[in-house]
């Protein structure tokens, strides 16, 4: 592979991908190849986090999802859910000033209430301080899963009719997607999966309908800048056509 700044101007800082989100995967796997514990793949799997959430905000990305935590991963081992939630916490606490130093600006996608309260206090200490910053977006998916979302979505706009709020004729795309964790948001242009599984695992079902999907076989905790500049090159080499045909997409 070329070194990476030769790989770097051959990406078009006009054509960035204004959202990325990942599927950080694989660092059970990691950590398996090297008789270590599953929580030292988790523990590297934060360093990755740190490097491509600094490398997306320097070369201008506006939006970075990342799936930390899902709703289903709270059936794992309550053991491993114990060392991933305070190693959640701990590094939020711990990267606050630099994301504040970076003009990073944190989210929390899920249900929240779910998290043990030491955690939701970080998360939100977190959020209160990078409020003000308007550099990258980093939005952290935690007790997160796309139906959790769409089923609180409807249940609002059932509520809002029921009161005769809203009229159910009236509702439409943009309606039920203000009701979205990621209402105001723009759709992810690129999905990355790490780790080799290809599937989306109940993660921003309806946001994703014209991503770009890009899997890699690289297990989370490897995948360094120069994987990622791979993904956004593969990206920038694809036509987004909406639905539209190749000629009427050229002639625009
Ligand atoms: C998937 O790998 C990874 C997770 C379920 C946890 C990801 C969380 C982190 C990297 C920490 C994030 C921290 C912050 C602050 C955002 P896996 O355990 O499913 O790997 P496997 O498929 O190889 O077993």
């Amino acid at each position: 592979m070329k070194d990476l700044e030769e790989r770097l101007k051959e990406l078009d800082p006009a054509r960035l991908p204004k959202h990325v989100a990942i599927i950080m995967d694989g660092n059970g796997r990691w950590a398996r190849m090297r008789a270590r514990e599953r929580s030292d793949g988790h523990a590297e799997g934060v360093n990755s986090v740190n490097r491509i959430t600094r490398f997306s905000s320097d070369i201008g990305i506006k939006y970075l999802t990342l799936y930390a935590f899902s709703t289903e991963n709270w059936n794992r081992p309550q053991a491993e859910v114990d060392m991933l939630m305070s190693l959640i916490g701990w590094t939020i606490r711990k990267e606050t000033p630099d994301l504040v130093a970076n003009n990073v600006k944190i989210h929390i996608l899920g249900e929240t209430d779910r998290l043990p309260e030491e955690v939701r206090k970080s998360l939100l200490d977190g959020v209160e301080a990078t409020a003000h910053c308007t550099g990258l977006n980093l939005l952290l998916c935690l007790s997160y899963s796309s139906r959790w979302e769409l089923t609180r979505a409807a249940r609002e706009l059932a509520r809002k009719a029921a009161l005769g709020e809203i009229n159910p004729e009236e509702i439409d795309e943009n309606t039920l997607a203000g009701c979205l964790s990621t209402g105001g948001i723009p759709d992810p242009d690129l999905l990355i999966r790490t780790g080799g599984e290809e599937r989306i695992s109940n993660f921003l079902l309806w946001q994703i309908a014209y991503s770009e999907l890009y899997f890699t076989p690289v297990l989370w905790p490897d995948f360094d800048n120069a994987a990622y500049l791979e993904a956004l090159i593969d990206y920038q080499q694809r036509e987004r056509r909406f639905g539209k045909t190749s000629d009427q997409v050229k002639a625009k």
